[in-house]
């Protein structure tokens, strides 16, 4: 029998939250409250307006979230937590919710969307990497996973000195 799935990518809002956690919760486990990029969040909220889920049928199976952030004087936003349940792995989910996150950051007028993650992965997204070392996170963070999609010109050589959350 043909399954039929309808995969929809809503705008992020509070109904959306707990399934959000357990999704969270199954990609990264306990570990997850440590993370450099994790402390920036805890520093303000996330924007929902520019966050999206995923859902398969009516049930959230992936998610990305974006916080507006000041990195040295670029006013950014980090992309994080980005997750898809492992049932729906290598279908592209991924990649359409940053495709559509960056969009979002684009049109809301953010300068750059920074991320702590895999290169092999964001690389091929349009990330780049951020000098080494030139951002200090809250927190150790391994300086060759701190990436940067520009969103202006001469975002480089203002990514410098200390990354926080800003007011979006
Ligand atoms: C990473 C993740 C979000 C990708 O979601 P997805 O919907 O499977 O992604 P896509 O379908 O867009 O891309 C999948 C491809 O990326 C590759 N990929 C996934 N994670 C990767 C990584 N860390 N490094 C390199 N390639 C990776 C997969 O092998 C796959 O390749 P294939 O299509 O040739 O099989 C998902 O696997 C996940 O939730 N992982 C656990 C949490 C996590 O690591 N989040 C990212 C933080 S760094």
């Amino acid at each position: 029998m043909l399954q039929k799935h309808e995969l929809v990518y809503l705008t992020e809002d509070a109904s959306h939250d707990a399934a959000i956690e357990l999704i969270n919760e199954e990609a990264f486990g306990p570990g997850r409250f440590t993370r450099a990029a994790q402390r920036i969040r805890e520093q303000g909220p996330h924007d929902r307006s520019i966050s999206y889920i995923c859902a398969d049928d009516g049930e959230t199976i992936g998610s990305v979230r974006m916080t507006p952030v000041l990195a040295g004087s670029v006013k950014g936003h980090m992309l994080g937590p980005l997750a898809v349940r492992p049932s729906h792995k290598s279908k592209g989910i991924g990649r359409e919710l940053v495709r559509i996150a960056i969009e979002a950051a684009r049109r809301k007028g953010s300068e750059a969307v920074i991320l702590v993650g895999d290169p092999p992965y964001y690389m091929q997204l349009g990330f780049e990497k951020v000098a080494y070392g030139a951002l200090e996170f809250p927190g150790p963070v391994d300086p060759g996973r701190v990436l940067v999609v520009p969103l202006v010109d001469d975002v480089h050589p203002r990514l410098k000195g200390v990354i926080g959350w800003r007011k979006g």
